[in-house]
Parts: C-alpha cells; sequence; structure tokens
C-alpha cells in the first residue's frame, strides 16, 4: 500500500466548499486543490542489462577506474568503452551519448570512487537525472557495476533519484504541462537493491516536498488537519486531533500562545498511533514530533520580506515525521510507533502573543517571551511534554527551528541534538550511511545560564541570539521528561536551492530517510534503553 489516497476526492471537495463559504484564503484559488500526491510511481521490474534496446536511457554508474571488461556488461559495450576513453575519469563527474539502436538510448555514464560517501553517491545519481529528466524518458534502466557493496549503494543511490526525479511536484499553471510521465525503471542485472524499503523511503521524501511545496492558502490548517486524518484512514491509524479547547485543558498554554493570532479557532495537535499485529502498547517505542507552521510571519517581531518568503516551509519538521510514520507502516517495522504533529499559523494580528509575556507549559513551566519568531519552540514545548507523558523508549523531534543551524551548517547538513550523549555517534553515523547527513552540536548543560528568567523558570530565547539552535534545544529539554531519551533534529537543510544530494528540486524533502535509517537499519533503540 502506499501514502497516496487517490487525490482530489469528495473530502477535499468538500474542504474546499467550506473554503468558499467561509471566505478563507484557500478559496482564492477558485477551484478543488489536490493536497494529496497522485499514487501513480514508475513501475521497478528487473531485466537482463542485454536488453537495452527498450529503454529511453540507461544509467550506468562505473568505479572511476574502471576496467575494460566491466562494459561487456552493458548493452553496445563499444559505445560505452569510447565514452569511457574520452578522456581520464573522475568521481563524481557525468558524461553522455547515444546508443545506436532504433531508439536511440541515450547513454549516461557515471563516476565513482571505491571509498565515495553514501551522501557522492547520492549527489552523482542526482547529476544523472538531471542529465535524462529534460528528455522526459518513459522508461529508464538502471545500473552499477563493481565492487558488490559499493555497486549496491550506488544502484540505490540511481533509484533513490530516479524516484525523485519521476515526481511530480505540485503545479498551478491553467494550461498543464505535457511532460510524459516516467513509467518504468528497470534494475539492470549487476547490483541488488531492497526495492521495498527503497520505494517507502522515496514515497516518504515525495510526500514531504509535496506538502512543503503546497502554498500556504492550499495547505491550510484544517485542509492540513483534513490531510492528516485522512492519511491516517488510509492507514488504519489511530487519530486524534487536540484541537484549541482540549489543549487549554491540557495547559498547552505555549502552543495556544502561538495560535492565539489565527482567525480561526482552527489549530491543534495531531496525534497518529502504529501499532503492530498484536502489540498493543499503550506507551511507543518511538515518538515522532515535528513543527508544523503552516506559514511563518514571525508574529509581532515581524519578519523582513526576505526572511518570510518561503516560510510555507515552516512545516517540513512535521511533514517528516508524519511521513516517516507512514514508511514505518508501509514496511511493517515491528515497533510501536506514535507521530506528534504541531499545526498552526504564526500570526500577526490584535490577539497576537506579545515579547515579555509569560505562559505556562502543559508541563507546568513558565515561560518568559522575548521574541514571538521563536515559535517554533513554544509549539514544540507543549508537543513535546504531552507526547513525553506516554514515555516513549524514544522520542525524536524534526522542526526547522532555527536560523543559526543554516548559518553554522548552511543547508546541506542539518543539526542533531541529544539529551543522551551516548546516542551522538549513533545519530551522526546514521547521517553518513544515509547521505542525509547531520552535525551535533554540544548539549552541555552550562548553556542553561543564557536562558535564566528573572520572572519564570525559562527564558523562551536569548536576546542576542547567539548558538540559538543550542540554546532552543535546551529550552525544548525543559519539556522532555529526564527519564525519556531524544533527540532533535534542526532542518537546516530542508530547503536548499538547487536541491541537495540525489534531490532536484529546492524543497529537499530533508529527513525521512535519515530517520528510516535511524530506526531499522542502526536501531537507535538498542542504545536508547530500556524506560526507567
Ligand atoms: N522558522 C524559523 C527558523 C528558520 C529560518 C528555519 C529560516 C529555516 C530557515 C523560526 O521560527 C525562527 O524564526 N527562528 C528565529 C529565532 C530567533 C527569533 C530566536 C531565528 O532563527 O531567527
Ligand atoms: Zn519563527
Ligand atoms: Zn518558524
Amino acid at each position: 500500500m502506499g501514502f497516496s489516497v487517490s487525490a482530489s476526492t469528495s473530502a477535499n471537495s468538500r474542504i474546499m466548499r467550506t473554503k468558499r463559504r467561509t471566505g478563507r484564503p484557500a478559496a482564492r484559488l477558485g477551484h478543488a486543490t489536490r493536497l494529496l500526491p497522485a499514487a501513480d510511481a514508475p513501475k521497478i521490474t528487473r531485466a537482463a542489462a542485454a536488453d537495452g534496446a527498450e529503454l529511453d536511457a540507461i544509467l550506468a554508474i562505473v568505479p572511476d577506474s574502471p576496467s575494460k571488461s566491466l562494459f561487456e556488461q552493458l548493452p553496445e559495450s563499444e559505445r560505452w568503452q569510447g565514452l569511457n576513453a574520452r578522456s581520464k575519469p573522475r568521481s563524481g563527474t557525468v558524461r553522455t551519448t547515444v546508443l545506436a539502436n532504433r531508439r536511440q538510448t541515450f547513454a549516461v555514464l557515471g563516476y565513482i570512487g571505491a571509498e565515495a560517501s553514501t551522501f557522492e553517491r547520492l549527489a552523482l545519481a542526482g547529476r544523472m537525472l538531471k542529465e535524462v529528466s529534460s528528455r522526459c524518458p518513459g522508461a529508464i534502466g538502471l545500473i552499477a557495476l563493481g565492487d558488490e557493496a559499493a555497486a549496491q549503494g550506488s544502484l540505490d543511490a540511481l533509484l533513490a533519484a530516479a524516484l525523485a526525479s519521476a515526481f511530480q511536484m505540485p503545479a498551478f499553471r491553467s494550461r498543464e504541462h505535457e511532460d510524459t510521465a516516467l513509467e518504468r525503471l528497470v534494475l539492470l542485472d549487476g547490483a541488488k537493491v531492497d526495492i521495498p524499503y527503497a520505494s517507502a523511503a522515496a514515497r516518504g521524501n515525495n510526500l514531504v516536498r509535496w506538502l512543503t511545496a503546497l502554498p500556504p492558502n492550499m495547505l491550510d490548517t484544517p485542509a492540513y488537519h483534513a490531510t492528516i486524518a485522512k492519511l491516517a484512514k488510509a492507514h488504519k491509524l489511530g487519530f486524534e486531533w487536540l484541537d484549541e479547547q482540549s489543549l487549554r485543558r491540557a495547559g498547552a498554554n505555549a502552543f495556544l500562545a502561538v495560535s492565539a493570532a489565527n482567525v480561526r479557532r482552527d489549530a491543534g495537535i495531531a496525534h497518529l498511533t502504529y501499532r503492530p499485529r498484536g502489540n498493543k502498547a499503550i506507551s511507543p517505542d518511538i515518538a515522532l514530533v515535528g513543527k508544523g507552521i503552516l506559514f511563518d510571519t514571525g508574529g509581532v517581531n515581524v519578519k523582513t520580506h526576505r526572511s518570510m518568503l518561503d516560510m510555507h516551509i515552516d512545516m517540513s519538521g512535521s511533514a517528516v515525521a508524519l511521513a516517516t510514520l507512514l514508511a514505518l507502516v508501509e514496511l511493517q517495522a515491528p515497533l510501536a510507533v506514535d507521530a506528534w504533529l504541531a499545526v498552526t499559523e504564526n500570526q500577526i494580528g490584535p490577539n497576537a502573543y506579545r515579547p515579555q509575556e509569560v505562559v505556562r507549559a502543559a508541563n507546568g513551566v513558565t515561560i518568559q517571551v522575548i521574541h514571538t519568531d521563536a515559535e517554533g519552540r513554544m509549539v514544540l514545548a507543549d508537543t513535546l511534554a504531552l507526547a513525553g507523558k506516554t514515555q516513549p523508549r524514544f522520542m525524536i523531534d524534526f522542526a526547522t527551528l532555527t536560523g543559526a543551524a543554516v548559518y553554522s551548517l548552511t543547508e546541506r547538513m542539518s543539526g542533531v541534538l541529544t539529551n543522551r550523549p551516548k546516542l551522538a555517534a549513533k545519530l551522526v553515523e546514521a547521517g553518513r550511511t544515509s547521505g542525509e547527513r547531520v552535525w551535533n552540536f554540544p548539549f552541555d548543560a552550562d548553556y542553561d545560564t543564557d536562558l535564566e528568567s528573572k520572572v519564570a523558570d525559562i527564558l523562551q530565547c536569548s536576546v542576542d541570539g547567539k548558538g540559538d539552535q543550542i540554546l532552543a534545544t535546551r529550552f525544548l529539554s525543559r519539556f522532555v521528561p529526564e527519564n525519556v531519551a531524544w533527540a532533535h533534529v534542526d532542518l537546516a537543510s530542508a530547503t536548499r536551492t538547487g536541491g541537495l544530494a540525489h534531490i532536484n528540486t529546492d524543497i529537499t524533502g530533508f529527513g525521512v530517510r535519515y530517520a528510516l535509517e535511524l530506526i531499522l537499519k542502526h536501531d537507535i533503540l538498542a542504545d536508547a534503553g530500556r524506560r526507567k
């Protein structure tokens, strides 16, 4: 089963009807919007390499010092050998030619060094897909040759890049573009790859990119609420929406401070639960938490033009948590998993929260507000407190939380911080092996002196903003129960001009590949330990 429940269904049109009636900004588009991507991913098959003439393109990755005999595994091997002989190969480079068959199959040859990282393999694969995508191929062959382990990594990279490239991002042009869709991906013999895993990870990445790219008048709070509910239903997950009223009862005033400026009382925290067959656990093994700010104006401390422009992406952390959960369901992971998504806008208006307000969060901790643009830590404070009450064995949150993370890392990597120092090595290693790289920032307790408040338990942020990615995490840790192992991912790489690694769109969908690797391949639970 995929994530996509058929798009543009009656539920969506129901949303659009209410939109028109209530004059929500979504009405400005004037017709029903698809809130979920189409289900049609390319079919993945296997075939012998000799069958190249059936393909519009063949993408082959070889070592950067390939033996001549390697090319014998490719159709029209002399052609590939000629291409190889053009000049001395260099790792990470791509060259192309056309085969002599009737279809004039486009041949793309990529070189990679034996020691190359997953990131470098993904980046090469992304470059190779860029070469073919303008030709709109219907069927692409993928092959990786050379040392078995390296070739497996390269084929996995090609498959990830191809599934990302085949995905149609949301577009609202009045005249549809007539690009033919990629229908078939053919894995030509050679290295093996775990197709179900690769497909689930790619579908997750695509869903994050889709939701993150949706304009803020389409993915507004009710639309996101309905979309999450629909996905939960399609995947037979438990679903609960904690609306403002129940959040008030829970004392979640940090979240409510941010949502107060919304025109409608529609903000809330979505709680989804997945329990594998026979598992009735109340406490989950894993809690995935995400920041879902549908538009971040900055609030009363309003952002400037350039800083505000792309702030519809400020919900991507919640999309990562959601899509990771769905991928785990698709792979029937034997784990009890919850997701908690904090959904609201950060708006300006007469009811907006202000600097110097003091608010009490759901776990009783009082916060002195300093800057209304630090809304992410406010909504996450309550979301982490509520999720923490369920005593997960491991909790991880994803959030486009600080500009400081972007300043220190650029958009190439994201930041990771944890309240369990012994988890740090594994958290970073999962970034290295997945190719979605993360860098560990300090989490030392002495940073707390920068958040001392004269009137409340803690300052929301410091006044000068130095090392804000660290202080923000120290702040969040006050809302995570001491006995819960927790990691926070500051998604500096949610967007990057020109894309990142195998992803050729500015919105990268960074996070799902990382989280799946961490949970399924590095067994983060083993190091998180038992509940105390
Ligand atoms: N959503 C932003 C952080 C952000 C900015 C993420 C750019 C990705 C790209 C967050 O809500 C924010 O505005 N943070 C402030 C915090 C500050 C006021 C302490 C920031 O980083 O400037
Ligand atoms: Zn902000
Ligand atoms: Zn924000």
